[in-house]
């Protein structure tokens, strides 16, 4: 027997379903431009060094995660595990590099070969957004607001912001130095991938899931205490811009982030309607050096997981839209009538009524049923007497009701009764 389900980790989604990840998109294709953004598309594959080095080699990301594959030419590619690396190696080759600013946002499927759960998925889709080129903790926080914004126009209330600051680049030795200290007193005891970190990337245990690791993860000491002034003033900005906009959050030192590019800022929104897999979006302020540009492209943005959007939606009882669908189903009793009947519905289209029209000669029953499972509210019959009359029978599908309808007036009669 043929399987129907598709990969692991990977989902169809039903017309039924749809409605759903239209109005995400509608919602992002309606906020973001109020900032000044507009859509941004890249590839869905980049070349494997644009996410390595965006990334991060120690990344979990990187390391365990990235479908990657050869093209003809030798050259390995990797299906994209998130947005934010390929915008930044098209911007650099614009004149964001240069620190003019560039607002973009994107919608689409991302790759990681994680292990599948509820709302982790091995394809899952990404709303994000990324603001290029300069840096302010204005912007940073402009950034927040404006996801917390999307979230509004999505109906989505409840969720939480975990808000932290990875310092600047210049601030990283003195932090990881103290890290390094305090882990090195456990490593023994703590799980291999950690044992690996602390040499390698010592950022990346606090990051760690492991039970073994969880309590000397929780006993780290003050990283920010580690930081510069400048680090310190520019996240207490942030900060105080956010209650000026009325954004609540919560500082979480131990939010790090999986992925290297990060500086300064970092945030992560959280939601009860969601199981382990709690952050509905994430995002901060990165760097992203990429040899082709002598400087680092910088930004601020995030992403939000369309998948688990759609979760929180569902757990918070929010209505889908209602999509319509076809409206009216033409029937078609004989040869002559199948043949009017489709230039009936061309006429019906045009005038932007939606129409099934059947297009082979089936018994009347088999055609109302038919009709009964596009959800028709109204069924239009045409057999020959009716051409011969020049009408159509118009049935209304709800209450049973059937009335003969003069042919040229059809359009306008259905166009004041279908909802
Ligand atoms: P991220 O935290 O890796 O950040 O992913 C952002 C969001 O994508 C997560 O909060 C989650 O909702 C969703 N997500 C991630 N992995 C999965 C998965 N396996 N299944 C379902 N949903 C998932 C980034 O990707 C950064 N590029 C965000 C960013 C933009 N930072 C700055 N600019």
């Amino acid at each position: 027997m043929a399987n129907s389900s598709p990969p692991p980790g990977t989902s169809d989604i039903f017309p039924e379903e749809i409605s759903s990840w239209y109005l995400l998109e509608d919602a992002a294709r309606r906020v973001f431009p109020l900032y000044g953004y507009g859509e941004f598309r890249t590839p869905v594959f980049e070349y494997t060094e644009v996410f390595k080095r965006g990334l991060g080699d120690e990344t979990e990301v990187v390391q365990k995660e990235m479908y990657t594959f050869e093209d003809k030419g030798g050259r390995s590619l990797t299906l994209r595990p998130e947005g934010t690396a390929g915008v930044m190696r098209a911007l650099s080759g614009t004149d964001a590099v240069n620190g003019n600013e560039w607002r973009v946002f994107y919608t689409g499927a991302m790759f990681r070969g994680e292990r599948p759960a509820a709302g982790r998925r091995r394809q899952f889709h990404q709303i994000g957004v990324e603001n290029v080129g300069r840096a302010a903790p204005e912007i940073d926080a402009e950034c927040i607001a404006m996801l917390a914004h999307y979230l509004e126009e999505t109906g989505i209330s409840g969720s939480h912001l975990k808000l932290n600051t990875r310092g600047a680049v210049a601030d990283r030795k003195p932090a990881e130095e103290a890290l390094r200290a305090h882990f090195s007193k456990n490593i023994d005891v703590m799980c291999e991938d950690c044992k690996n970190r602390i040499s390698k990337n010592v950022w990346r245990i606090l990051d760690c899931k492991q039970a073994q690791c969880k309590e000397h993860i929780e006993n780290t000491p003050d990283i920010v205490s580690y930081f510069s002034d400048e680090t310190k003033n520019y996240f207490s900005k942030v900060c105080s811009v956010l209650k000026e906009l009325n954004i609540d959050y919560e500082v979480d030192p131990r939010l790090v982030r999986g992925l290297d590019y990060y500086v300064h800022t970092v945030f992560e929104l959280v939601h009860p309607g969601l199981g382990a897999q709690n952050a509905i979006a994430g995002g901060g302020r990165y760097e992203i050096f990429l040899p082709e540009t002598k400087k680092p492209v910088i930004g601020v943005g995030f992403a939000a997981g369309m998948e688990r959007l759609i979760i929180v939606r569902d757990a918070l009882g929010l209505p889908k839209p209602d999509l319509k669908r076809s409206p009216v189903f033409l029937v078609a009793l004989g040869e002559a009538a199948l043949a009017s009947n489709m230039r009936l519905a061309a006429q019906l289209r045009k005038s932007g009524i939606a129409v099934i029209a059947e297009l082979e000669a089936r018994s009347m029953k088999a055609q109302m049923r038919a009709a009964d499972r596009a959800g028709a509210e109204f069924a239009v019959i045409c057999g020959d007497s009716e051409l011969q009359k020049g009408v159509l029978v118009c049935k209304n599908m709800k209450n049973g009701e059937q009335i003969e309808i003069p042919s040229e007036n059809i359009a306008d009669y259905l166009k004041t009764r279908i909802s």
